[in-house]
């Protein structure tokens, strides 16, 4: 369902009176000295000064009045915003541990009740950090182990791409079952057929989910979550589909509890079984039942919608820019050739490639507003009083658009990772994966993964968009947690 004029109307009209019996229920929010920001209203908050089609614009403007940090409010409770990349990089990076634990927003409490290495805080999530990080790397994450199989999936995807016959098709699936095997690899132990109506399911349900999350009724419901668990609409949805992905990964699990070898592991499930097993004794252990399932949840999700659609964005990119796409294949063709596919160690001699994918993680700005962080601790931070708890939000577009960090921010431009002489230049400001202790646990997966798949496209095909280039718009369909883009058709010619 679209989220219209009509249908907001009637929301608001709806939602004012229930609200004012829903504020007397609930009560006063601790302050702290918290910045200062846009006026709020009682029951609405700051509402009307965060434009919920595109919630990161909003905050970007509001600090050109307020300053790096300001306040807002959500419903009755507040957020404190930090722009620019001062302000971000003091927070996540120079006081990390203040600002390292995760704010669970509605959705994400109803969805998680806190499990999970995404949704965790404290304790709990340094066990499975700690975990998760060594364990992908174990099954060869940022190594030669994961790099074979990426190559062998970008080998299925180009078989896939050549059975259109050069016929207009929207690449978005088949890119998510290829993310989405490597991450399965690791997790299940299994890739999916392209094909296997199953796996086609739940790719689907992680595809909607991504659309609501990045779209404004899920906004409406982490502003007023109880009023909106009364009113149908899409945010329903999502608890419907993490509702049939856990029963999926259930049955996973427990197929795997059934032919486990504690001796020796074959993927990410079976390393936290034998964990739960070893720790049964100790009574402040992390790793039980809960914190399994979210935690598979939570990396099958994570690696397969944002590597698929940082793909999806780059190739529609490439399409709308032939001559980028045409020095890219002269890199490869000069590097790798043709007869073998591209390898990681090519990467280091590919400095127009590398920042050309850069570029694109720069330009789309995947993940705007960061994910949810909080105050771990009363922060004293620039002056102001911080509450324990407070929700935080580090606006990483802020600084991967940031008119300081770059000479053309809104435009596409592989320059800003290139020096005079044509050499890699990485930025400090490049926050794509974000910044700090609790940055992306997959980001050196998801770089091989980028790099591989996007050159061995490349090294095949040419890719021709059905639009005239000057009608693609590369700006987003949807932004809210993901930014999303339009969804065109292209011909992926031979070479
Ligand atoms: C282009 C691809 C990707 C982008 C842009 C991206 C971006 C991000 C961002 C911005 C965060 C939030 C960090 C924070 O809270 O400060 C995050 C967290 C996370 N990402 Fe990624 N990510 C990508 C791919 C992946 C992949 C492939 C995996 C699979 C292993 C993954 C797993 C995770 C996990 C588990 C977290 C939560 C970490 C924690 O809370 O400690 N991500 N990612």
């Amino acid at each position: 369902m679209d989220f219209n004029d009509q249908g907001a109307t009637l929301l608001f009209a709806l939602l004012s009176i229930l609200l004012v019996v829903w504020l007397l229920k609930n009560k006063p929010v601790r302050k702290g000295r918290l910045p200062p920001g846009p006026p709020a209203l009682p029951i609405l908050g700051s509402l009307f000064h965060v434009n919920v089609k595109s919630p990161h614009k909003s905050l970007i403007k509001l600090s050109e009045q307020y300053g790096p940090i300001f306040t807002v409010w959500f419903g009755t409770y507040p957020a404190v915003v930090l722009c620019g990349f001062e302000a971000i990089k003091e927070a996540l990076i120079e006081r990390g541990h203040d600002f390292n634990s995760r704010y669970l927003l509605p959705a994400l409490q109803k969805v998680s009740e806190g499990y999970g290495v995404v949704s965790s805080s404290g304790e709990r999530w340094k066990q499975l950090r700690r975990f998760s990080l060594s364990t992908l790397r174990n099954f060869g994450m940022g190594k030669k182990g994961i790099e074979e199989r990426i190559q062998e999936e970008a080998k299925f995807l180009v078989a896939e791409f050549r059975n259109k016959k050069e016929n207009p098709f929207n690449p978005d699936f088949l890119l998510r079952c290829a993310a989405s095997n490597i991450i399965c690899s690791i997790v299940f132990g299994d890739r999916f057929e392209y094909e296997d109506k199953e796996f086609l399911t739940f790719l689907e349900m992680i595809a909607e989910n991504g659309r609501i999350l990045s779209g404004p009724w899920i906004q409406m419901y982490n502003n007023f979550p109880k009023l909106m668990d009364l009113l149908p609409g899409p945010h329903k949805k999502i608890f419907q589909n993490v509702a049939d992905l856990s029963t999926f990964l259930n049955k996973s699990i427990q197929s795997h509890r059934e032919s486990l070898q504690q001796d020796f592991s074959r993927d990410y499930i079976d390393s936290f079984l034998i964990k739960i097993d070893e720790e049964k004794h100790k009574p402040d252990s992390e790793f039980n039942d809960k914190n399994l399932l979210m935690s598979a949840m939570n990396l099958f999700l994570a690696g397969t919608e944002t590597t698929s659609t940082t793909m999806q964005w780059g190739l529609q990119i490439l399409a709308k820019y032939p001559h980028i796409q045409e020095k890219i294949y002269r890199e490869i063709e000069e590097v790798v050739g043709s007869c073998r596919c591209p390898a990681v160690e090519d990467r280091a001699k590919m400095p127009y490639t590398d920042a050309v994918i850069h570029e694109v993680q720069r330009f789309i700005d995947l993940v705007p507003m960061n994910l949810p962080h909080m105050a771990t601790n009363d922060i004293e931070f620039r002056g102001y009083l911080i509450p324990k708890g407070t929700f935080v939000i580090p606006v990483l577009s802020s600084v991967l658009k940031g008119r300081e960090q770059w000479q053309v921010p809104e435009s596409f431009n592989p320059n800003h990772f290139l020096d005079e002489n044509g050499c890699f230049k990485n930025s400090e400001s490049f926050m794509a994966f974000s910044a700090g202790k609790r940055k992306c646990l997959g980001e050196s997966l998801a770089r091989m993964e980028l790099f591989l798949f996007l050159t061995t496209l490349i090294q095949n095909f040419v890719f021709h968009p059905v639009l005239d280039r000057e009608d693609i718009d590369i700006s987003s369909s949807l932004s809210g947690l993901l930014r999303i883009p339009h969804m065109y058709k292209f011909c992926a010619i031979s070479r």
